[in-house]
């Protein structure tokens, strides 16, 4: 009987948590303010510095949420929770800088891409430029990353060592753990830059990709606000200016 009793709560409670309706537009706007999750370790897309989170994303979220008229809340999660959290309604929108992919799009909605980069290979001396010079390497990156699934499928590789946060597969490479990191062009730039004394230098790119923020599976009213402020802020001039505080460039995908 207690069996049965504890069996149908579980089955309630699943019932409830698949029915869940994420926030429309509407709703949100009734409630003024609109929850926006990401990480804040991967520099210069979103990141603090000291208390404050910031970067590239972080801003230009914050400029497409005032163009919306809202509020915001942020909260800062682990990389592999953000898009998980989102099916369980726990927050509206993820900026993280996520690519699109066919397996992501799966389960969730993706907006116009925010921005285009892709995966390079960096290693401490330079010497592994192309995909093919991996071979017989070991390779560190950052879990649930579309680096770790593209460097999954190269072949003969020695190794692949994944890191809950990218900084971590930077590290590796750095404390000689690893041959290569292989992560987002403009980040390793950003880490080249910021410590120029540093054994890390990029090769070429592994893969493109365009970056996206993410809304709960179907949820298209608020995907077509975001994609409005979006196209507002690179209208208006706000994008280019972030873009250049931030990545000296503007990175948006080529139209
Ligand atoms: N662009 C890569 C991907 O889609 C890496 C994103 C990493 N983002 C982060 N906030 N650490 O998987």
């Amino acid at each position: 009987m207690n069996r049965i009793k504890s069996l149908l709560i579980v089955i309630a409670g699943l019932v409830v948590g698949m029915t869940a309706q994420a926030r429309t537009f509407d709703e949100i706007k009734a409630s003024g303010k609109i929850i926006v999750a990401t990480e804040g370790a991967y520099p210069p897309f979103n990141y603090y510095q000291g208390s404050k989170l910031t970067g590239f994303e972080v801003e230009l979220a914050e400029a497409m949420v005032k163009k919306m008229g809202l509020a915001i809340e942020w909260k800062a999660l682990s990389f592999d929770a953000l898009l998980a959290g989102l099916s369980q309604d726990r927050w509206d929108m993820v900026v993280a800088s996520f690519g699109i992919t066919e397996e992501r799009a799966k389960a969730v909605t993706f907006t116009n891409p925010h921005y285009c980069s892709g995966g390079v290979i960096v290693s401490r001396d330079g010497s592994i430029k192309t995909p093919a010079m991996l071979a017989g390497k070991t390779v560190a990156v950052q879990t649930g990353s579309t680096y770790m699934a593209n460097v999954k499928k190269l072949p003969g590789l020695k190794d692949v060592k994944n890191f809950p946060q990218d900084s971590d597969a930077r590290a590796a490479l750095l404390n000689n753990r690893v041959d290569a990191w292989v992560s987002d062009r403009f980040v390793v730039k950003n880490a080249i830059d910021s410590n120029p004394n540093l054994p890390l230098k990029a090769g070429g790119y592994l893969f493109v990709e365009k970056m996206a923020i993410a809304v709960k599976k179907g949820n298209t009213s608020v995907a077509a606000a975001v994609d409005k402020a979006l196209a507002d802020v690179m209208a208006d001039g706000t994008y280019k200016t972030l873009s250049e505080k931030y990545l000296k460039e503007d990175i948006r995908c080529p139209q």
